[in-house]
Formats: C-alpha cells, structure tokens, sequence
C-alpha cells in the first residue's frame, strides 16, 4: 500500500499530519486538508486493465464502484473492513434530444441518482464511514440540504453507529427527511438554511466527540473522485471536452479535480476535461467571486432556490473548487430557477428524471452553449447529482392546473365518459 498522509490544501502551508487525526482542518493555519498519497510505485498504466478484470469479480469491494478503483484510495490501514452498499455502478447516458436542447453538444448525463440512496453522496460517504469506523467513531454527525443525511443515515446504519443530522427547519424535501428518518438517524432541525445547521453543528462537533461527515471531511473527496474512472471507462478513456457539474458546499467539484490531476499524474489520461460548476441564481456566491474577479468569497446571507439541495450561501470548499477550476481552465455558470426547470423538462422528454439540483448543470450548458464559451459540437458530460424521487413535489408545483389537467384526467367508470377521454388524448400531440 502507498504511504497516505492528510495535507493542508493551502499552498502556503501545506503542513502534513497523520491519517487518524481528528482535525478535519489545518492545526497550523486552519485550512482545509487533502488525503495524499506517494503514487511513485504505482504503475498507472497497468491500473486500466486490473479495474477493468474486476468487473467480473463477486468480491465485495469490487462490486463497489468506489472500492474497485481502490489503487486510487489506498488509506485504509490493513485489516480493517469497508462499509459498503454497492455504491456508484451508474450508467453514462448519451441524451441526444437534450444535447441539441442546449444548442447542440454532444451530451452524456452521468446518472448519480442510480445509487443506493439515490444520489451522488453514497460515493463519498462508503469512503468517510469506511475511515470513521477505522479510527473508532460511534457517532457521526452532518448538517445538510437533504441528500448527505440520506446517505450518512444509511452508511452509518451499515456500520453500526449512531447517526445524528442537522437540516434547516423545513427547507428539505420530505422524502430525504424520510429516508433519514427511516435508516433510524436523529434529525435535528434547526436554522433557516444549511450555512446556520452546519455552523451549530460545527460549534459543538468537538466537544461532544461527534464524527462529522461533511464535505470539509477529506475522506468524503475520496470515494466521490471516483465518478471519473467510470466516466472514463464507459468512453473507452476517451476524454470528454467537458465535465458539468452543480454546486453547493462545492466539494464534488473539489472532489473531481483532485481526482483528474492524480489520474494525470498515474498517466491514465494525457489531457483534462475543462470542469464545469453551476450554482442556482440566488446562491451563487462562488459565481460572484469568479465573475467580478474577487479573491475571497462573500458568502450570501440569505441564499434562496427551489433546488433546495443547493440552497447553500456559505460554501466551505470555495478554496479547493478554486483550484479545481483553475487547473482545467474551467467555468463558472450562474442559473435561474426557471432555467434550472426547463433543463429537468428536457431531460424528462429524453426519458431522463433528476431532483431539480441535478438539472442545473444541463441549464448551465444551454447558457454557456449561448455565450459561445462551450462550443456546439463538444464531447460534454453533465453529471445529475440526485434522483427523480428525490423531490418530485417541486416540479410539478411549477405547473398551471390547466397544464396538469391536460395529463391528468379523471374519468368516471362509463365506457362512455372513457371512451370521450380516450379520443381527446388520442387528439392531442405527445
Ligand atoms: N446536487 C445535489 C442533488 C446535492 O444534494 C448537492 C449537495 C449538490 C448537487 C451540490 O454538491 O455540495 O458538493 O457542491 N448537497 C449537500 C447535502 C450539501 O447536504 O446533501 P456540492
């Protein structure tokens, strides 16, 4: 196994400490840390192959799409066991309508929704319980939009511990609150949005020896960079022009540049995608920054989307999502929220379903497709970030009665009155 050690982020400090320290930041100068790894005696190009046998295995871990990358990983002490639910194994769909839709990309969704808890987290948080029962943990704690308490709930669960999730009061959709719920988490509701939660949360972490999973965690960055072998894979390692993603607390993006430049430096791929974050309009505050050139975020105090699950003003991994942008000559797109519903329809007229989240990254194609900074004709992967279920509710309160009404008929048990229904939706255009 390689030497693993954490490291300050911060370019100017770049402290090292051990993997078990308890500090999810800095102790030097309070930075966000990166799980390292020497990959010197790894043969990079002997790694395609091995992943790509694994396919066939039964083993547990290679019937993870996080675990059977493991070369990728390799901090987990020796003897110790990964807790697993089958994550990641999820299909890269080419969706040609909607590609045309955005001004003609040649576009693939990455459908992180296919996961056991239904969205991309379940990658990050094998890899985060995996270390938190490494190191002891028996309570782990998250603030969260929805999604992470989801997944934390069911990982811990796995594992055998407590679960303990702070959500702002009323501002998630029910069915993660339910999924939480259901996995046997206590659910703390407090604050009007995630910032608040999580800034509680962080308050008392120490002092009441809770394991937090947050992204700030760095094991979390861990499993998610993984999203990329499978991209890969499934086009033959060709690499695309264009990775899209959404961004929130930004630790997916964080988490997919870290990966592409350890990819880079194994010589699994000789150039980068350009990576691609969109944030909803009213909580853009790493949009903000990039657009008028700041150097340091300003959080937005009251940050405002039906895409609940990026209703985030405050997001702790500007610095790293920086870096990641940086390093691929990336971009940073700003959405509506109607834009965020248009691009969900699209979609769904390609057979495709997401949460609203998700379709942000597909509405921030369409705008960048617009302004000539994505060229039409691109090899653009849009990652969706969260399953249809997720939050059914909101798209369809976005929709007149009378738009409803022409789907959805009731019909009283006549053969007549059905019969009349029948021939009017034969009428009408699908
Ligand atoms: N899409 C979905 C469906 C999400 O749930 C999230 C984040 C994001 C995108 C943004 O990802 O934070 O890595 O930039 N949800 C978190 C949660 C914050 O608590 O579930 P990010």
């Amino acid at each position: 196994m390689s030497a693993a050690y954490l490291e300050c982020a911060d370019e100017s400090c770049r402290q090292r400490f051990p993997l078990d320290s308890a500090e999810h930041l800095c102790a030097g100068c309070g930075g966000l840390l990166d799980v390292r790894y020497d990959f010197s005696s790894v043969d990079g190009k002997a790694l395609r192959q091995l992943w790509s046998e694994r396919k066939a295995s039964s083993a547990i871990a290679d019937q993870s799409g996080v675990w059977r990358f493991q070369e990728l990983l390799p901090f987990l002490a020796e003897g110790k066991e990964i807790v697993t639910l089958s994550e990641g194994r999820t299909p890269l769909i080419e969706v040609r309508r909607t590609g045309e839709w955005t001004g003609g990309v040649k576009l693939s969704i990455k459908h992180q929704g296919n996961n056991p808890t239904g969205s991309f987290k379940d990658l990050g948080m094998t890899s985060c319980i995996t270390q938190a029962a490494a190191v002891g943990s028996r309570v782990t704690a998250c603030a969260s939009t929805g999604n992470t308490s989801a997944s934390m709930a069911a990982y811990a669960a796995r594992a055998g511990m407590k679960a303990v999730v702070f959500v702002p009061a009323g501002k998630i959709s029910a069915a993660k609150l339910a999924q939480a719920l259901e996995f046997g988490a206590f659910v703390i509701e407090i604050g009007e949005n995630f910032d608040q939660a999580f800034s509680m949360l962080r308050l008392l972490t120490e002092e009441m020896g809770l394991y937090l999973v947050n992204s700030i965690n760095p094991f979390r960055l861990e499993g998610q960079k993984t999203i990329l072998c499978e991209i890969l894979e499934q086009r033959d390692w060709r690499v695309p022009d264009y990775i899209v993603l959404p961004g929130g607390n930004l630790g997916n993006v964080s988490a997919i540049g870290k990966g592409l430049l350890e990819l880079k430096q194994l010589g699994l791929v000789d150039k980068l995608p350009r990576l691609v974050v969109t944030q909803a309009s009213g909580a853009n505050p790493f949009y903000t920054m990039l657009a008028s050139g700041a150097h340091e975020i300003v959080p937005v105090t009251e940050p405002n989307t039906a895409a609940t699950a990026i209703r985030i003003g405050d997001p702790v991994n500007w610095r790293k999502a920086l870096r990641a942008i940086r390093a691929t000559d990336g971009l940073c797109e700003s959405v509506t929220d109607d834009q965020i519903f248009e691009a969900k329809s699209a979609l769904a007229r390609d057979g495709v379903g997401c949460e609203p989240a998700s379709a942000a990254s597909v509405a921030g194609i369409r705008k960048l497709v617009q302004a000539r900074q994505i060229e039409p004709g691109s090899e653009v992967v849009a990652v969706l970030t969260g399953h249809q279920l997720k939050d059914p509710e909101s798209g369809l309160r976005r929709r007149s009665e009378e738009d409803l009404n022409r789907q959805r008929l009731r019909v009283e048990p006549s053969l007549e009155k059905l019969r009349a229904a029948l021939e009017n939706v034969l009428m009408q255009s699908a």
